[in-house]
């Protein structure tokens, strides 16, 4: 696609919403919940909010720039920017496949997430007891049909918004729906001050206790906060390339990655007020989200519609991200090899649902299929989340630290900060963000597949 057509965000705060689209999505409201949970609180969490801060934050700033420069796809981005064939492009190739990974386990959960939506609507939560609503996700996990029909109609969704295109599908969701998740989590957040177990819910997420943590936990830590701001695989470079030269890319990466940590800890905050109301365990897995939050809405004045209205934002928080890695497939394809944007998007569509019926049957079928010591929906979480996605980052940093250098650095920032912030940003491009990312899959990788 030449210059003159590629169509644009219509302005910055447009871009800001949708790139927070992209960022806020299950990672924020399932996953950080649940793995916090597993790995102790306090400590993991600390860890987490320092990679955003350190390593994740200049990456963003990063992929954005690498993008807006070259207002090209994943691929292409680096090519323009260094030479035909360099072998940089690599990080843009490993996030074609990443995204084809994530999205096929992602659609599954999403599939879970409609399927929860449905039932807040029907109020078939009503009338149940803590126990029944805990089992209602065995229940489907136990239903491959119910799985898999879930997983087709997220990825019919996602594939239906992306064919719309940039500013007409993408972006116009993006401007409703995240003010709207934003409103309902704070007010769950005030309702949850007055739970008996609020306080103990924050204890549990800020007060750290480092003997629980181990390389590996270390290493989720990383992968996850690459995971929550859709870091690593060129997604950003591929929203970036829709962004206008001269758009402020030191504010946008900023905000999304305040409002994205601030929604992870907002939902931490009431999903573990509830763990700990209710006598639930916090270590309790995937499922966590699901089990808590009806439990809490079936008890709350109102809870008919809160629930529906939460189940729907969430749904609609986890398409905003699917169509992210939907798009940066879609980009690449249509600009590097030419062809039409919708029958990429099918066909794309298509492989990924396929693939996902893997992991759609690790939770029955597929159980006790182990790759390892993995079940598929394990191995392409952790294969993409703690491996491929820190890889990803940690050539993108390279490339923009080394070799688009100086000028790339500092043109990037636009004068924000003076000397002393491109100077830091130079140097953690350059040197701490790629040595803390092989720190820790040095330590915590091998733990991980063997450990
Ligand atoms: N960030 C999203 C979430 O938290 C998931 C996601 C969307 C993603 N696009 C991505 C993760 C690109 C990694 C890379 O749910």
């Amino acid at each position: 696609m030449s210059q003159m057509q590629r169509s644009h965000w219509s302005n910055r705060l447009g871009f800001i919403l949708v790139a927070s689209g992209s960022a806020v999505g299950l990672g924020n409201i399932w996953k950080f919940p649940y793995i916090t949970g597993e790995h102790g609180g306090g400590a993991f969490v600390l860890v987490y909010l320092a990679c955003i801060m350190f390593v994740n934050v200049p990456i963003f700033i990063a992929e954005l720039y690498i993008g807006q420069r070259s207002q090209a796809d994943a691929v292409s981005a680096f090519e323009k920017l260094h030479h035909t064939g360099t072998p940089w492009r690599i990080a843009g190739a490993m996030g074609i496949v990443s995204s084809f990974l994530i999205l096929s386990f992602y659609s599954v959960v999403g599939g879970w997430v409609l399927d929860f939506q449905v039932k807040s609507v029907l109020n078939q939560f009503a009338g149940k007891t803590d126990q029944e609503i805990g089992g209602m996700l065995s229940a489907l996990f136990a239903d491959p049909k119910s799985l898999l029909l879930w997983h087709l109609a997220f990825m019919v969704l996602t594939v239906g918004i992306v064919i719309g295109g940039i500013s007409r599908g993408i972006e116009r969701w993006g401007r409703i729906l995240m003010p709207g998740l934003f409103a309902i989590l704070i007010g769950l957040l005030v309702w949850c001050t007055s739970l008996e177990g609020f306080g103990k819910s924050i204890d549990f997420l800020f007060t750290p206790n480092f003997d629980k943590l181990t390389g590996n936990s270390i290493l989720v830590a990383l992968g996850h906060s690459f995971f929550t701001l859709s870091l690593g695989l060129a997604a950003m470079i591929t929203y970036g390339s829709y962004l206008d030269r001269n758009e402020d890319l030191v504010k946008a990466s900023l905000a999304v990655a305040a409002a994205d940590t601030t929604i992870a800890l907002a939902s931490g905050i009431v999903i573990f007020s509830i763990v700990f109301s209710f006598g639930l365990a916090p270590n309790a897995g995937p499922g966590l989200m699901f089990s808590t939050l009806p439990t809490l809405f079936n008890k709350m004045p109102g809870g008919y519609l809160v629930s529906t209205g939460f189940f729907s934002l969430v749904a609609f928080a986890a398409l905003s991200s699917s169509i992210s890695l939907l798009e940066t497939i879609v980009t690449y394809f249509v600009d590097k090899r030419g062809l039409s944007r919708s029958k990429v998007t099918i066909y794309a569509g298509v492989a990924i649902y396929l693939l996902g019926i893997l992991s759609a049957l690790s939770f029955n079928t597929l159980a006790d299929f182990k790759i390892g010591k993995f079940t598929f929906f394990d191995l392409f979480d952790g294969l993409t989340t703690n491996i491929l996605l820190p890889l990803g980052g940690l050539i993108i940093s390279l490339f923009y630290g080394w070799i688009l250098s100086r000028e790339g650095v500092k043109d990037s920032i636009q004068g924000h900060g003076g000397e002393l912030a491109w100077k830091g940003l130079m140097w953690a491009a350059r040197i701490f963000a790629p040595a803390c990312i092989l720190w820790v899959l040095y330590n915590g990788a091998t733990n991980w597949l063997f450990g």
